[in-house]
C-alpha cells in the first residue's frame, strides 16, 4: 500500500509528522559514500557516519558530526571511539561508550530523536547483539537499523539483519529515498532474502552492502541487480568501496 503522501507519516497522522518533522533546510542533493563492509558517510547539510568500520585504512580523516551505530559487533563499532565524535546507538551501547568517553546519545528501536537537525529513527533488526569490547563480550541490547533523515532525505540502513515483514512498515511509514542491505550471507541475508527485503522497503535505489569483505560473506551482486532490475522498477547501484551516490528527495 502507498500513501498519497511522500511524508514519513500516513495521511491522516500529518498533524503528528508537522509537529515532529518540520522541514529540513533543502539542499540539491545529498551525497552517501559506501567506504565498505557496513560503513556508509552521509553527507549533506551535515556528516554522518555509519558503522565506522573499514578493513583498509581508516574513517577518522572523514570527520564526521555524528556517527551512528548499529549494533555492538566489532565490524560495526570499528572506529567509534577513536573518531571522539557523538554517537547515536541504542541505550545499552551508549552506556558502554560513555563509559569510554564518548559522548553518545541512547535510544532505542521505533524511536526517533534529531541533532543537529538530522533525525534518526530506529528500527529492528534481526540479529544477536553482543558489544565486542576489550573485556570480551557484553550485553549489548537489540540490534538496530536506521532511517536517517537530512536535507529532505530519507536513507535506510538495514544494520546487519534477517529478512523481516515489519520491513513493509519501514517503507509504508519513512518512505526511504535508498536503501542500504546486507546480501552476504551467513551472518545476515543473503540475495534471495534481499530481494524481497527491497520490495518491502520500496526505496528507488538500493545499494548492496555487507559481502565480499571475507570469503564467509562472497556474494556476486550481479545477479542481485539483474532479478530485481527485472521484475520490479527499483534500482540497483553496486558501489566499490569508497564511490558515492547522489540522492534526491523524491517527490
Ligand atoms: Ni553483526
Ligand atoms: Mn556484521
Amino acid at each position: 500500500m502507498v500513501y498519497p503522501d511522500h511524508y514519513d507519516c500516513p495521511g491522516h497522522l500529518k498533524f503528528l509528522h508537522k509537529k515532529f518533522h518540520p522541514p529540513a533546510p533543502h539542499s540539491a542533493y545529498m551525497q552517501c559514500t559506501w567506504l565498505g563492509h557496513s560503513c556508509v558517510l552521509m553527507k549533506g547539510t551535515k556528516k554522518v557516519i555509519i558503522d565506522p568500520f573499514v578493513t583498509e585504512g581508516s574513517v577518522i580523516s572523514t570527520n564526521p558530526d555524528i556517527v551512528a551505530v548499529t549494533h555492538g559487533h566489532h565490524d560495526h563499532l570499528g572506529e567509534v571511539i577513536a573518531l571522539k565524535k557523538p554517537v547515536v546507538a541504542i541505550s545499552e551501547i551508549a552506556r558502554y561508550l560513555k563509559g569510554q568517553g564518548i559522548p553518545a546519545e541512547g535510544m532505542n528501536l521505533g524511536g526517533t530523536i534529531t541533532l543537529d537537525g538530522v533525525s534518526f529513527t530506529m528500527t529492528p533488526a534481526v540479529h544477536s547483539a553482543g558489544i565486542d569490547s576489550a573485556a570480551g563480550s557484553l550485553p549489548g541490547g537489540a540490534a538496530a537499523g536506521y532511517v536517517i533523515r537530512m536535507d529532505g532525505v530519507s536513507v535506510y540502513h538495514a544494520g546487519d539483519t534477517a529478512l523481516f515483514l515489519d520491513m513493509k512498515l519501514i517503507g509504508e511509514l519513512y518512505h526511504p529515498d535508498i536503501a542500504f542491505l546486507p546480501i552476504g550471507g551467513r551472518y545476515t541475508m543473503g540475495t534471495r532474502e534481499a530481494m524481497m527485503a527491497a520490495n518491502f522497503i520500496g526505496a528507488k535505489t538500493v545499494i548492496p552492502i555487507h559481502y565480499n569483505t571475507w570469503d564467509p560473506i562472497a556474494a556476486d551482486p550481479v545477479p542481485f541487480k539483474i532479478a530485481l532490475e527485472r521484475t520490479t522498477d527499483l534500482t540497483v547501484t553496486i558501489l566499490k568501496p569508497g564511490e558515492s551516490i547522489e540522492v534526491s528527495p523524491s517527490s
